[in-house]
C-alpha cells in the first residue's frame, strides 16, 4: 500500500512512517522541518528512515498550495495519515498566525489533495485539547465539543468540520483521531516529560503548573502508532440511520468518523513526576505554578470505540513508558 505520512520528521509522524516501512509499505513522507523545536532532532528522526527503500522524504510546506497539488497527482496515495501541524497550546497564545497556516490551510491542502485523487481513506490527527470546557469524563466522541480554550484546539475541531463536509460532498472516507498527551522515546522538546527529564539531568528545577494538581491521560507513542494503524485499515462507511436531530457527534450521514486515541486512565501530574524522578533516580527541584492561559485541569479518554472497532486497547503503562523514554534520552544526548 502507498502512503503519504505528512510531518514524517515530526514525533508521531516518524515512529508511524517508521512502523509502516518495517511492515514492507511504500511511504512518502512531508514536512517543512520548521525550528519550532530542534530541527536537529527532526532531521535524526529522518535519517532513521532514510534507509529504507521504499521511503521517500520530500521537504514541502502543507500550506503551498501547488507544491501539495502537484505531489498529490504525481504520486497518486491510496491513503494519506496526515500529522503535520502546529503543535502546542501554550505557543498558540504568541503565535496564533502559525496555527491558521499550518492547520486550517494545511488541512485544505490534504482534503483538496484526497478530493481530487480519489484516496481512499484519510486518517487525521485532532488533540483531547477540542474537549474544552467539557467536564464529563471520560471525555466521549458521542458529546459536542463546541468550547475549546485555545486557538489549537479550535484549529483541531475546524479539522473535523472540514472533514465532515468534504466526506459529504466528495464521498471521502475520514477518520479523525484525537490523541491523549502522547509520549515515548523521540519525543517532543515542548512537552512536559522531556522538559523534566531535561532539567532533571542538567540539575535544574522543574516548572509545575496549577501546582500540580492536573491529570492527564498520557499515551506511550506505540500505542498511539498501533491504534492509528488499526483505524488506518478501517474506513468508515455512511452511518445510513444518522440522524441529524438525534445522531451522535462521532459520525454521520457522510463516511466520517472520530476516535479517541488514549490510555483510558488519567494519571496525576505529581505520579507522572514521581515515575521520571524514579527513572532518572534524581528527586527533582520543583517550582510550583499557576495554570497557564488555553491549558485544561484533566485529560480522560473514553477509548470503547478504538476497542469495539479495531480490538486494540492501549497498553503501556506511565513507568515502562516513562522509563523507555529516559533511556532513549540518556542514549541519544550522552548523558
Ligand atoms: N504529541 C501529542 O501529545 C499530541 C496530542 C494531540 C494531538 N497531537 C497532534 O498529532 C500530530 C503530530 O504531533 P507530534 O507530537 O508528532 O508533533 P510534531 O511537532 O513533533 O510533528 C509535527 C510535524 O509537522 C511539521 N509541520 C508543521 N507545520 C508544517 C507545515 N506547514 N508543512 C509541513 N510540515 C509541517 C513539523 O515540522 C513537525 O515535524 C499533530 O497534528 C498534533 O497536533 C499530538
Amino acid at each position: 500500500m502507498k502512503f503519504l505520512i505528512t510531518g514524517a520528521a515530526g514525533f508521531i509522524g516518524f515512529h508511524t512512517a517508521l512502523k509502516l516501512l518495517q511492515q514492507g509499505h511504500q511511504v512518502v513522507g512531508i514536512d517543512n522541518l520548521n525550528d519550532y523545536y530542534s530541527v536537529k532532532l527532526k532531521e535524526d528522526r529522518l535519517a532513521e528512515l532514510a534507509p529504507y527503500s521504499e521511503f521517500k522524504f520530500i521537504k514541502l510546506d502543507l500550506a503551498n498550495r501547488e507544491g501539495m497539488a502537484e505531489l498529490f497527482k504525481k504520486e497518486q496515495f491510496e491513503q494519506v495519515i496526515h500529522l503535520a501541524a502546529q503543535a502546542g497550546v501554550r505557543y498558540s497564545i504568541d503565535n496564533p498566525f502559525a496555527y491558521a497556516d499550518a492547520n486550517l490551510i494545511g488541512h485544505l491542502s490534504i482534503l483538496e489533495g484526497c478530493r481530487h485523487n480519489q484516496v481512499k481513506h484519510l486518517v487525521y490527527a485532532s488533540s483531547s485539547s477540542v474537549y474544552g470546557l467539557n467536564e464529563k469524563m471520560p471525555f466521549d466522541t458521542s458529546d459536542s465539543v463546541d468550547h475549546p480554550v485555545s486557538l489549537y484546539a479550535a484549529t483541531k475541531k475546524s479539522n473535523e468540520l472540514m472533514s465532515h463536509t468534504y466526506a459529504h460532498l466528495y464521498g471521502i472516507p475520514t477518520s479523525g483521531l484525537r490523541f491523549f498527551t502522547v509520549y515515548g522515546p523521540w519525543g517532543r522538546p515542548d512537552m512536559a516529560l522531556f522538559k523534566f527529564t531535561k532539567a532533571m539531568l542538567d540539575g535544574k528545577a522543574i516548572d509545575i503548573y496549577n501546582n500540580g494538581d492536573m491529570a492527564r491521560d498520557f499515551t506511550y507513542i506505540d500505542d498511539i502508532v498501533e491504534g492509528i494503524l488499526r483505524v488506518a485499515r478501517k474506513p468508515p462507511s455512511a452511518n445510513a440511520n444518522w440522524k441529524p436531530e438525534a445522531g451522535s457527534a462521532k459520525d454521520s450521514s457522510a463516511p466520517y468518523y472520530i476516535y479517541n486515541i488514549g490510555n483510558g486512565s488519567p494519571v496525576k501530574l505529581m505520579d507522572f513526576v514521581k515515575a521520571i524522578e524514579d527513572a532518572i533516580g534524581i528527586e527533582a527541584s520543583k517550582n510550583f505554578m499557576p495554570m497557564q492561559p488555553g491549558d485544561v485541569y484533566k485529560t480522560w479518554a473514553d477509548t470503547q470505540d478504538l476497542e469495539t472497532i479495531t480490538d486494540y486497547k492501549p497498553q503501556v503503562g506511565v513507568k515502562q513508558g516513562v522509563n523507555a523514554f529516559v533511556d532513549w534520552y540518556r542514549t541519544y544526548y550522552q548523558v
